[in-house]
């Protein structure tokens, strides 16, 4: 029998708070979520599913925890995770000081296999189930994430870089060979398992209008595909864009024209739109994913969230390591919250944890999957510890309701909060244990040979 019943506080969303908080969430201080073959059964009070379920069925118990859905980050560089904190630099000349040169270390593929496992197993340390994740302009970067996700079985999309131009010689491809690059990549992983592709031009300063055109290109023919990318992140990147694309009114347009806006477009930071480029995105269902510790590292800008959820645009909360500082999803939440203040805007914890969950599932067009308990999701859940640290512990007393617990464990919480990290009913990270998840990843490997390939895979 597969069916297990987890049994603790539990909290999942099932709209977006901001459009009536009371209706938006469901919460039981002593709930049961029933799970079978990595699927949700149901949610309820402990005691009635108990009442229905036959005497012998197995309960796990998590004391003094909230069990959420698995944290879903919207955007972030895998390849980047050696590069956190480089210090000194904005935008432009942190690409090409620390990013260019790391990035060219995944030619190699094995390099680039070690990287992915210390990643993924640094995603469930901090209870990141799902992300949108960008490799290197080398195919066999790409190649190496999904092999090592896949042996988690893990729900990720991921895409090669598309960048022609404005770029190192050893980090370039063409808009052809990115173009048939793409393809074979979308061929081999995409609906693999719990695998999506994202189409992953770098942002428009490093790609040609032919190589744009050419991920146009890929969207039409392969419809259930994703696009990602970056967009009006710095202020000298917008004045950059507008150089190189003298004809066009904004930003945006270099993508538009393009064909790349649409439900299943993600488009990281956005924080320097203009009124037509908010009105296009909302028109197009495009979706932002918001970066805060990023955007404060490199001293980019605020991002305007009420601005986004006026134009009904779906927003999911990203880390983009490496320029974000931290790969936690709850200190995500926290400088979220200080951006929205510096704007005058009060950021609820709901909110918040809405955007960690079902806001990012939607914004990765997953909602059918993944982001919260409804029955027929896939299982991935995480058992978060309320008393993680000796100050969260003593604060948490006086915390009055669910409100303030939510806030609480967004300002002082981090990856020591994340107990355990659950995988289609299957955990995969114990914080206390992580030996104990070790086994089910010993066995990946590659599905393609690239012991005589060059250095973009040709
Ligand atoms: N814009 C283009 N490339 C990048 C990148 O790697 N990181 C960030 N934060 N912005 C970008
Ligand atoms: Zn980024």
């Amino acid at each position: 029998m597969s069916r297990v019943l987890h049994r603790g506080r539990l909290l999942h969303f099932v709209d977006d708070p901001e459009k009536g908080l009371e209706d938006s969430y469901q919460y039981f201080s002593d709930g049961g979520l029933l799970i079978d073959n990595g699927h949700v059964v149901t949610v309820d009070h402990a005691e009635q599913l108990l009442k229905s379920l036959p005497a012998a069925t197995p309960v796990q118990v998590h004391e003094n925890a909230l069990l959420v859905p698995g944290f879903i980050d919207t955007h972030i560089h895998y390849p980047q995770m050696d590069i956190i904190g480089a210090h000194g630099e904005q935008l432009l000349e942190w690409l090409d000081k620390y990013v260019f040169p790391t990035e060219a270390k995944f030619a190699d593929f094995e390099y680039a296999q070690t990287v992915a496992r210390r990643f993924l197993a640094e995603l469930l340390r901090n209870g990141t189930t799902t992300a949108l994740v960008f490799g290197t302009v080398h195919p066999q970067s790409v190649d190496a994430f999904f092999t090592e996700a896949e042996a988690r079985n893990l729900r990720m999309i991921a895409g090669k870089v598309m960048m022609d131009r404005n770029a190192p010689d050893n980090l370039r491809d063409t808009a052809e060979t990115s173009y048939s690059e793409s393809k074979a990549l979308i061929e081999r992983w995409h609906e693999r398992g719990r695998l999506r592709y994202a189409v992953t031009p770098r942002f428009a300063p490093t790609s040609t209008p032919e190589q744009l055109k050419a991920a146009g290109r890929l969207l039409h023919e392969y419809p259930g595909v994703h696009l990602h990318t970056h967009m009006s992140e710095n202020l000298n990147e917008v004045a950059w864009v507008e150089e190189l694309f003298p004809h066009l009114d904004h930003y945006l347009h270099s993508y538009d024209e393009a064909g790349l806006l649409g439900r299943r477009s993600v488009f990281a930071h956005c924080v320097h739109l203009n009124e037509a480029e908010w009105q296009r995105m909302a028109e197009t269902q495009s979706n932002i994913a918001f970066c805060p510790t990023s955007n404060l590292f490199l001293g980019s800008g605020l991002f305007p969230l009420a601005k986004a959820q006026s134009c009904g645009i779906h927003v999911g909360l990203g880390t983009d390591i490496g320029a974000g500082t931290s790969f936690s999803i709850l200190e995500t939440m926290d400088e979220a919250y200080k951006i929205q203040q510096l704007q005058g805007h009060s950021l609820s914890p709901f909110k918040s944890f809405f955007l960690a969950t079902l806001g990012g599932a939607r914004t990765l067009d997953l909602e059918s999957h993944i982001g919260n308990f409804l029955p027929g999701k896939e299982a991935d859940f995480l058992v978060l510890d309320l008393a993680a640290t000796p100050l969260l512990e003593e604060r948490m007393k006086h915390c009055d309701d669910l409100f303030e617990t939510l806030f609480v464990l967004s300002t002082l919480g981090d990856d020591r909060c994340v107990r355990e990290s659950w995988i289609m009913g299957q955990c995969q990270h114990r914080r206390d244990q992580p030996e104990s998840c070790d086994a089910a990843v010993a066995s990946a490997t590659p599905q393609t040979d690239y012991s005589e390939t060059g250095p973009t895979g040709a």
